[in-house]
Order: structure tokens, then sequence, then C-alpha cells
């Protein structure tokens, strides 16, 4: 087992990385001893890790139970946030005790925002059971739910106490969920870390890359808590984390949710801040080119689907990051070095 420490201002925590830990859950969830604590997950990951998850709970001396919301974006809801807060209340739930979120990205987002929010902050942990989320989204406490005019509206910054990361669950996930997955360690391999994308690289596929994937996962993990170190409200240098994210972004909105994964846009996205860095002069030649290679050995795409420009260059101007007819993009000196810089969103139009 790995861990990696996220030493932020706004909360510190352990994150444990290996195989088997769920089947050792009462060690690693020690700390809920004595406490109540209420396990959420959705229909996929309660029928599957819910039982290890509350005995191991039990084990430990917590009053665990377990709360099912249904699989799937919609449940990040207003309306499913309320029903978590009922359930709470039901559960005799206080302030000391704990919300275990076990499950990928919508889960972690939908049960820490309902930490965060409930009784002014319950205590968090997150079991994420998704490449995504063990690698981003369960790092860091970014918590949210949606509202029906748009992603991630209402939310909160809200640290973990502990994130458990159980590499076997990727087992369960489809090929397609792992891909979208991919993209995102690929991702920190270009900002941060041209080791990482080396190895990527010379792994060259997905059987290969898994035989070292505890050693990757983690230090995608250390990576984001450098990032969350220095950056914890997201003001500043923890915008790296969004490479890719311009015209991915655009073209999750433009395909229609749930059409293109997040994690294939942004892969789309990486090549093309890549080729538009190339073009401003910011970026190394080639560099583009060797991230399409990357992806292209893991089956991930590399250009968009055929969408109506004009429909990409609208999704971008409305991005949450840009503002006066600018854009925020993330682009690459190189491999391993990220930076940010804003772009006319006219002159980037004309470059989709
Ligand atoms: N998912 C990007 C971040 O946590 O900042």
């Amino acid at each position: 087992m790995q861990t990696v420490r996220v030493e932020a201002e706004n909360g510190s925590y352990d994150i444990l990385i290996g195989r088997g830990l769920l089947r050792r859950a009462a060690e690693h969830l020690s700390l809920c001893a004595g406490r109540r604590a209420v396990v959420v997950a959705d229909a996929n990951t309660a029928p599957l890790y819910g039982e290890a998850v509350l005995s191991g709970l039990r084990q430990a001396g917590a009053e665990a139970t377990l709360l099912t919301v249904p699989a799937g974006e919609e449940s990040k809801s207003i309306a499913q946030l309320t029903a978590l807060y009922d359930a709470f209340l039901d559960a005799g739930l206080s302030r000391k005790d704990f919300v275990v979120a076990l499950g990928g990205g919508v889960v972690g987002d939908l049960a820490g925002y309902a930490a965060a929010s409930y009784l002014r902050g319950a205590r968090l942990i997150q079991v994420p059971t998704t490449l995504l989320s063990q690698v981003d989204s369960s790092v860091g406490g970014k918590t949210a739910v949606n509202l029906p005019r748009g992603k991630n509206l209402v939310g909160a910054f809200y640290q973990p106490e502990r994130v458990l990361i159980d590499v076997d669950t990727l087992s369960t996930l489809d090929e397609r969920q792992v891909g979208a997955g991919l993209g995102e360690v690929i991702k920190y391999g270009c900002i941060a870390d041209e080791a990482l994308f080396a190895q990527i690289e010379r792994a060259g596929s997905r059987a290969a890359l898994f035989t070292q994937l505890d050693e990757v996962i983690a230090r995608c993990c250390a990576l984001k808590a450098a990032y969350v170190k220095q950056d914890p409200l997201d003001k500043g240098v923890r915008m790296q984390l969004n490479f890719g994210h311009t015209l991915g972004h655009a073209v999750e909105n433009a395909a229609g949710y749930g059409v293109v994964l997040h994690g294939e846009g942004v892969c789309m996205g990486m090549v093309a801040a890549a080729r538009w860095g190339e073009a401003w002069g910011v970026t190394e030649a080639g560099t583009a080119e060797r991230i399409a290679r990357v992806l292209a050995a893991y089956g991930l795409p590399v250009t968009p689907p055929d969408l109506p420009k004009e429909a990409l260059a609208k999704a971008m101007r409305l991005d949450k990051k840009a503002s006066g007819g600018r854009v925020e993009v993330v682009a690459l000196r190189k491999i391993g070095q990220a930076f940010g810089y804003s772009v006319d969103a006219d002159a980037l139009a004309k470059r989709l």
C-alpha cells in the first residue's frame, strides 16, 4: 500500500492506495470508531462494494448504514441532496459523524457536498471506485451538485479526512470508463511530469500499464496533492489541471452530455491545446503529435466528433473561466510544463 499526504490550509489527510484495501476496510477506516457513518453509494457500487465498506466500518466500531442513489449524472441534483439530508437526519448523524462516498465522480461530488453543507459540515471520507475519481475528483475537496441551468453550479471546497483507493475496484469498470480515466492520467504527465508521460509511452498499452497501476495512481495523486497544497481554492496554478478542458468541455456540451465522456473530451482537448500552442509558437514543436500518438496507442480519441464549429465556439465562450471575450487556456511549453494564458475567443474560434 502507498500513502500520499495532502497538506492544504483547508485540510490535511492521507490518500491510501493499493489492492484489496476494501477487504481490510476496518483497518483503513479506524478513524470512524465510536461514530455513526452513512455510506452513500449508487446502484452500481452498492451491490459490488457496499457490504465490504459497511462491515469494515462496523468492525472498526462505527454504527454504519448504507444509502443508495440512482447511478448517473441526474443524481447530482438538489432533489437528491435534500433526500440525503433527510436520510442523515433519520440516521441521527451529527457533525462529528461521517459521510462515506463510495463510487465515482457523481457520488463523490454529491455526497461530498451533502457532507460539506449538512449541519455546516459533517466529516467526509472518499472511497473512489473509478479511475477518473481515483486520480482526480476524490482528491482536493471539490464538491458540487448541478442546477437545471448548468453543471456544478452549487458546491463547496471541502476536504475529506481520508481517501481510500482500492485499485481492484477498477476490474469491474467498463473499458470506456477506464479510458476516460486514462485520459486524465496522461494529462498529469503532460502538465507536470515528463517522466510519467514517458512511462506511459513505454508501457504502450492498457494491459502493460495496468501492471504498474498502483504506482501510476499514487503518482497522479501526489501531483494533484502538490497543486492542492499551493492553491486549495483554485484561484491560480490549480487551473493547470484544466489542460485540455477548453475544447474538451465545449465538445461535451455541444455533443450533449453523456455522448462524449469528460475524460474523452479532455483527450481531444489536449491535442487541440498543444496544436494551438505550437501554432502560436509557445509550445515545443512535435508536442501535439507526441500526445496524439500516446492517446491512439491507448485507444483514446484524438480528434473531436464532427460538430458545428459555431456550437463549439459558443460553448467555449460560455466556459466558467471565460470573460470579456477572452478564454483562459492552459498550454504546454513542452511535455511536463504547463502554463495558463488568456486568448481572444474569436481568434480561438478560427482555430477550430
Ligand atoms: N478537477 C480539477 C481540480 O480538482 O481542480
